[in-house]
């Protein structure tokens, strides 16, 4: 009840519309503290395009989760179903008991209700994330947009092959994160300008162990999920890659998902001619090693979603 005694100012705020308690940024979501009482948080969530959120559930977890969405379209994968969000509809669960994984249809603000807090882990997870893609970017020369390009060709064809949540999740962060390994090879076999010895191959071979390594370390907890993506994405489908030599089915889905983006986007990033060639190009060798180093069910995606491709950069 308003007291006439207490100034305006203590009982009410007013923030305009790019101010709130706390803001974190990734390279496609701005989450924004709006409000946050007895362990009660409302964020506002603005996700771009092919964006990614997912939620983990935890033993001890036994909180109100509900989203609200006010702009755009999400496709939200509870378990094994999927379901369409478009502005106005709710998505509540009391508690989250398998993972949810949420991707932007298109750019779309939503509001992200909990009843316990988890700004301050989303916080962690955000920095975490970008102090590990700035390690990469500094080793290996890849650009954050370079990652994250392959992050969202991987989904595009996650979503069409209906993966499950936690397959999305492991898909999104693995794809992301699929050559940080690399950051434990030394500079002078990476960069080497000309042709690798076997033995310095074998070292190369080895960023998809220390690739796992790294993900699964209790140090990255928000990157164990794709671990077996950073392990698996150099095995071919005939069982001609590496780290085992996996074939056709024993390797993960996600992992074969990966393959045949990183492939693709080596073929229409390093050539220095006209784009539109290079990539109807690509796609014809994709197509013609389909079952022999690529998962054929992978490839028919691949073609479902590559004409939505931007290779902006
Ligand atoms: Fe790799």
């Amino acid at each position: 009840m308003y007291d006439s005694s207490t100034p305006p100012s203590q009982w009410i705020s007013i923030f305009s519309r790019e101010e709130g308690l706390e803001t974190a940024y990734t390279h496609n979501m701005t989450a924004t503290l709006i409000a946050s009482k007895n362990g009660t948080e409302i964020i506002h969530h603005r996700l771009a395009r092919i964006g990614t959120m997912g939620i983990t559930p935890a033993a001890d977890w036994n909180e109100l989760e509900s989203f609200y969405l006010l702009t755009g379209s999400l496709r939200v994968t509870y378990g094994n179903e999927t379901s369409i969000l478009y502005p106005g509809d709710k998505l509540v669960a009391a508690p989250v008991h398998e993972h949810v994984c949420i991707v932007a249809i298109e750019d779309s603000e939503f509001l992200y209700v909990s009843s316990a807090p988890v700004f301050q882990t989303y916080r962690e997870s955000i920095d975490g994330f970008h102090e590990l893609a700035v390690q990469i970017a500094l080793k290996d020369g890849y650009t954050a947009s370079h990652c994250e390009r392959i992050r969202r060709y991987s989904l595009m064809i996650g979503c069409e092959l209906n993966l499950n949540a936690t397959d999305l999740l492991s898909l999104s962060c693995g794809a992301l994160f699929h050559d940080i390994g690399k950051i434990r090879i030394p500079d002078e076999i990476l960069m080497k300008p000309g042709k690798l010895t076997p033995e310095e191959f074998d070292i190369i071979k080895q960023h998809t162990i220390f690739g796992r390594d790294i993900m699964n370390s209790p140090e990255n907890p928000f990157l164990n999920i794709g671990s077996k993506v950073a392990e698996q994405h150099h095995e071919r489908y005939d069982g001609s890659g590496y780290p085992y030599g996996l074939k056709r089915d024993e390797i993960y889905l996600p992992a074969a998902i990966v393959a045949v983006v990183d492939s693709y986007d080596a073929m229409v990033s390093n050539r220095p001619y006209q784009t539109a060639r290079k990539k109807a190009d690509a796609v014809r060798e994709i197509v013609s090693l389909s079952g022999k180093l690529y998962d054929p069910r992978v490839v028919d995606a691949f073609l479902k979603v590559v004409d939505t491709f931007v290779d902006e950069d």
